[in-house]
């Protein structure tokens, strides 16, 4: 049975997803019941996957990319926000792309990846939380505020 790796891969990613979704601080309830979703989906994701059931992961790996492309999605609007959205939809397309060809090796591996996303996006999420809560002094925070100088020396999350 040559599905078994990709079928144990799948569990494991599972869990990372678990682990990593399960970690953001909380928001309101409209927003939070969104943020939610992108877990339903993901698991029925991982559902096609296992089953080799294309459709199902199609179905959900579309709506993954419709939901960020939503403007509830825009918890923060700020360029390294915007390159983990578009990384995460750039796996989500590749995932799109296997499903349609029925390739589940490249699905499978697309899926780590939207996983991948999934936890960066989540950690930077918690470490601007976390920075919000200490802000810099004032004449720090007007230096900062020069938008020549804002994020220029941020590393990027490639994918
Ligand atoms: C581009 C950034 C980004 C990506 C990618 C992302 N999320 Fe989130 N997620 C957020 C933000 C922002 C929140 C809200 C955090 C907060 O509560 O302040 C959140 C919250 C959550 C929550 C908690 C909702 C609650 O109950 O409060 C879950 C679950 C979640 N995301 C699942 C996922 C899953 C699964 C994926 C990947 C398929 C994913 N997210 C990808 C930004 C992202």
């Amino acid at each position: 049975m040559k599905q078994w790796p990709f079928i144990a891969g799948a569990v494991l990613v599972s869990l990372l997803l678990w682990v990593g979704a399960s970690a953001p601080p909380k928001t309101s309830s409209p927003t939070k019941e969104f943020m939610r979703a992108k877990l339903g989906h993901s698991q029925s994701v991982l559902e096609g996957l296992a089953l080799e059931d294309f459709n199902l992961v199609l179905n959900h790996a579309r709506r993954l990319g419709a939901m960020s492309r939503e403007m509830s999605w825009r918890a923060f609007d700020n360029p390294d926000y915007a390159q983990h959205s578009e990384n995460f939809r750039r796996s989500v397309d590749a995932l799109t792309k296997a499903a349609t060809d029925h390739n589940l090796d490249g699905a499978t591996l697309a899926y780590f990846k939207v996983t991948l996303s999934c936890v960066e996006c989540h950690k930077y999420v918690r470490g601007k939380k976390v920075a919000d809560l200490n802000p810099p002094r004032p004449a720090a925070r007007d230096a900062m505020a020069q938008p020549s100088s804002e994020n220029k020396n941020q590393p990027r999350v490639t994918s």
